[in-house]
């Protein structure tokens, strides 16, 4: 399918999403985002695709939502359409692994789709913010929210309270990215770290994001005893027998996604 705003690529068994609007900083437009959900939905059906890698450029991840296309919008506007709904919550409701590889700038809703993303993988050069404040609005892609759960209450309201961006050396220290790698090295990197999961057990894959998911919509009780039930649902697959049988015999597991 040919795309406007974003490139894709496949690298073996990992779909690579390249946002592609390096005029605007890679400004998340209407098309941008019904694109990327176009494309997590093709990757998501393909059954040779077991992760997801998710990028810009060097210079931005996503420098946000794109202010010009929403600076006249009224409330009714934005009301009706559901503004940063449709198409924003996808990547959020993706059941393979995505894996946001950041570089230069991500800013505001970039900064909320990185998040978004299962883990992030930084650029030395990363500068994440949420710096709606100052256009005279607030982060509404869940920056408030989800910033707060990954770094803590105090660094994350004063990041929404004045725009402050964070390096990525302070944003590894905080937890919101999970590495810091040399740029050059970022997208291979992240196709690495990628492949490396979809030569998992796919299943096994999904229901491990689902579980640590889990951990953010509930409390620690139900959320073990939901892992627990997982764990047990995992005696199920053909995966398991093969794993565990691959480690007693000293040799390499071949997963089969069942
Ligand atoms: N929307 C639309 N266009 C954008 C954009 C955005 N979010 N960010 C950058 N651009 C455009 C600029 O307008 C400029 O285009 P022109 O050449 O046509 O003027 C081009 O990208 C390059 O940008 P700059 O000249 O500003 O580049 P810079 O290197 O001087 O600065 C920057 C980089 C600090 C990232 C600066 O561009 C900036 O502050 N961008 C806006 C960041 C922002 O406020 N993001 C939040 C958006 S609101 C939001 O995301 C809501 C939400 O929660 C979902």
């Amino acid at each position: 399918m040919a795309y406007e705003t974003i490139l894709v690529e496949t690298h073996g068994k990992v779909g690579v999403i390249i946002l592609n609007r390096p005029k605007a900083l890679n400004a998340l437009s209407k098309t941008l985002m019904r694109e990327l959900a176009q494309a997590l939905d093709a990757f998501e059906a393909n059954e040779e695709i077991g992760a997801i890698v998710l990028t810009g450029s060097e210079k931005a991840f996503a420098a946000g939502a794109d202010i010009k296309e929403m600076a006249t919008k009224s409330y009714m506007d934005v009301y009706r359409e559901d503004f940063i709904t449709v198409d924003w919550e996808r990547v959020s409701t993706c059941r393979k692994p995505v894996i946001a590889a950041v570089s230069g700038y991500a800013l505001g809703g970039g900064c909320e789709l990185a998040m978004m993303c299962d883990f992030i993988l930084a650029g030395e050069n990363a500068k994440f913010g949420q710096p709606e404040i100052t256009i005279g609005t607030m982060p509404g892609a869940g920056g408030t929210q989800r910033l707060t759960r990954f770094v803590g209450k105090s660094k994350a309201m004063e990041m929404c309270l004045t725009g402050r961006m964070m390096d990525a050396a302070e944003a590894e220290r905080a937890g919101l990215v999970s590495r810091v790698v040399p740029v050059d090295d970022l997208k291979d990197e992240a196709i690495k770290t990628a492949t490396k999961i979809a030569d998992l057990s796919l299943p096994l894959v999904m229901m491990t994001k689902e579980s640590v998911n889990r951990a953010y919509e509930t409390t620690l009780t139900e959320g073990v005893r939901f892992e627990r039930r997982l764990f047990h649902a995992t005696f199920a697959t053909a995966d398991q027998k093969e794993g565990m049988a691959a480690f007693v015999e000293k040799r390499q597991p071949d997963f089969k996604n069942r």
